[in-house]
């Protein structure tokens, strides 16, 4: 069909015949002569019809509409000096059309236009319905290559440090990483579903087991959760495990994978190793375990230099077991005005939005003199107003901000305020690839609503030797990395005691028959001489999403849902005939708003 793409056409090619192959990104009529940018993956070339050599080429291009797929037979020729456009690959040449075939057109009108040339914004509903022409223009082009290359460098990358790519299965069951499972009936066994997998890791694991010492996958991973702009229901996972390695050489494997794609993929030399930060520390420091650090204002605990204050807030706060926590604003006096920090301001609503009661100020002005609410002032004496702006660091011209009240309340709402100012005030830095290591997670998390102990990762992380005695309080051997304040990844060593693992599904509440129902094949396999191991999962979106400079992991998936976890283009999910619904023996209890009986699951929402 074709002799070159047109994207790679240059003035090397010399004067030649050449047969193209493309979709019309645009048609120009130049005062008789019409030149047609003809567009393929790889770019755009002009090409040239002339009324009087080809009149017949020229009635044709008179008609074309954009998007229309066509064959060009032509002359390769240089451009005339005056004519050469820069900013254009291929701009130094042209091709001189002798033949055109339309291999398909265009019906109907298109929803909207595909050419950079076209720049009105598109919603991303109608980009999704009609995803095969967003797939068309360029910035989808972009990232679907740079996927591909993250992915082909990766897998590069491994296969040289002796992974092996080993498939794990879909249809499988409910491995517990948090979300909601999506089930799939059974046929077959009749009553029985099968779960998709939220993660390979029980898998992974058993490949361990059986000996394979190192693995990787690009595993389709699916999760009933509620979706935000770096979630899917649907995504997919750089997935590794290995055997007999020591956290710190996973880490480094893992660093070096890193720096090879960011070199790889972007030019980029990531100075290696990547800082590590415990989860007490990121915690204690930026208020999440997530810590986006190309920027300061980190947060200062003054809870022991405000618990005896007459001022209620503070006082109240820490004698209620509660904390008080500062983020120091250094030049906040001449950047944030009271407007925006005092109710109805858009800062306090930050705070407010995430729990917090209020956000008490204080100004520092010269001399270091405190600018804020009597009641603050009144009660703080000056040696205590020294000691705090020293622990603060605050100057003259800082602004202090304030959370009071429980220790994860004051954390989630400093960190939304810090996250917020960072955005509002530009104090982050372009261009800057801040890689983070968390280490040292707690094995355990209090789930208030359910009142027990649960797994603050998965429950088959490895408990940190030194604190195995009180599990309920010990750290995990767990690690996430954190880019920019996004996390990429996590994983950890794993447990590789049936015992231990047992103790710790106890300590979770599991009993032992219900431990046994859900992971005896787990413990089973353990006990059959499972090796030491330990691993990881890379939101691959995620990382590509990075990569690319996008701000959605739907624009790094060829194919993803919408907000509402719906595919827009196949029209998914969809009813399914009562018959089909029969055969699974499944029966749907989904009442329709304004529908008082349950129906066939025909149901459309
Ligand atoms: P985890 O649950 O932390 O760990 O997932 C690993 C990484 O997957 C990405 N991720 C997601 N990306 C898009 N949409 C989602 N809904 C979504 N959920 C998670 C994140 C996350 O860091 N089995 C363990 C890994 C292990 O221990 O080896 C696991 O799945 O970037």
């Amino acid at each position: 069909m074709r002799t070159h793409y047109c994207g790679e056409l240059r003035p090397t090619h010399g004067n030649q015949e050449v047969t193209l192959c493309g979709w019309v990104d645009r048609c120009r009529d130049h005062g008789g002569v019409i030149f047609i940018d003809l567009r393929d993956r790889t770019g755009t070339v002009q090409v040239t019809v002339d009324p009087e050599g080809s009149p017949q080429v020229f009635a044709q291009a008179e008609q074309l509409r954009n998007e229309t797929v066509l064959r060009i037979n032509g002359h390769l020729r240089l451009r005339p000096e005056d004519s050469i456009n820069p900013k254009l690959a291929t701009g130094a040449v042209e091709v001189l059309a002798t033949g055109l075939t339309v291999l398909n057109s265009i019906k109907g009108t298109l929803p909207f236009g595909v050419s950079v040339h076209d720049e009105e914004p598109v919603r991303e509903e109608l980009r999704l319905r009609h995803r095969y022409l967003d797939l068309r223009r360029q910035r989808m082009q972009r990232n679907v290559a740079l996927r591909h290359l993250v992915m082909q460098t990766a897998r590069r990358f491994l296969d040289g440090q002796g992974f092996l790519e080993v498939e794990t299965p879909m249809l499988t069951r409910s491995t517990p990483e948090g979300a909601r499972d999506y089930l799939v009936p059974s046929r077959v066994c009749g009553g029985e579903w099968f779960a998709l997998p939220q993660s390979p890791q029980l898998f992974k694991q058993l490949l361990m087991v059986g000996g394979l010492e190192r693995y990787y996958q690009l595993a389709r991973c699916f999760r009933d959760e509620d979706l935000r702009a770096d979630r899917q229901p649907e995504f997919t996972q750089l997935d590794l495990e290995m055997s007999f390695l020591s956290q710190e050489q996973i880490l480094t494997i893992n660093e070096l994978l890193v720096a090879h794609i960011w070199q790889n993929v972007l030019g980029v030399k990531l100075p290696l190793p990547f800082p590590r930060l415990s989860w007490r520390e990121a915690m204690d420091r930026y208020g999440t375990d997530r810590p986006d650090t190309r920027y300061g204002l980190e947060l200062t605990d003054v809870s022991d230099l405000v618990a005896d204050l007459k001022f209620k807030v503070f006082s109240q706060a820490v004698a209620r077991g509660g904390v008080v926590k500062c983020l120091a604003l250094p030049q906040g006096n001449e950047q944030l005005s009271n407007v925006r920090i005092k109710p109805g301001g858009d800062v306090f609503a930050e705070a407010t939005g995430a729990g917090a009661g209020g956000l008490a100020y204080i100004r520092v002005r010269d001399g270091g003199v405190l600018d804020t609410i009597g009641a603050i002032k009144d009660s703080l004496s000056p040696e205590r107003a020294q000691a705090l702006l020293q622990r603060c660091g605050a100057q003259p011209g800082t602004l202090l901000l304030f959370g009071a009240g429980d220790g994860a309340m004051v954390n989630k709402a400093l960190d939304r305020v810090r996250q917020f100012l960072a955005r509002e005030l530009q104090l982050i830095p372009a261009n800057t690839w801040n890689f983070l290591w968390v280490v040292d997670f707690p094995l355990l998390a209090w789930n208030r609503d359910e009142q027990r102990l649960e797994a603050l990762h998965h429950p088959f992380c490895a408990p940190h030797p030194a604190d195995i005695h009180d599990l309920g309080k010990a750290r995990a051997q767990a690690y996430d990395l954190v880019l920019n304040g996004l996390e990429v990844a996590g994983g950890s060593l794993r447990i590789h005691n049936a015992a231990l693992q047992q103790q710790v599904l106890e300590v979770m509440g599991f009993s032992p028959q219900e431990a046994r129902r859900q992971f005896g094949f787990l413990m089973d396999a353990l006990d059959m001489g499972a090796p030491p191991h330990g691993g990881i999962a890379y939101g691959l979106d995620r990382l590509v999403m990075l990569l690319a400079g996008e701000d959605s992991i739907r624009d790094t998936i060829a194919f993803p849902k919408t907000q509402q976890a719906r595919c827009p283009l196949a029209a998914a999910p969809a009813p399914v005939e009562p018959s089909q619904l029969k055969e699974l023996h499944v029966a749907s209890t989904w009442v329709q708003a304004n529908q008082e009986e349950p129906n066939d699951g025909a149901a459309t929402t």
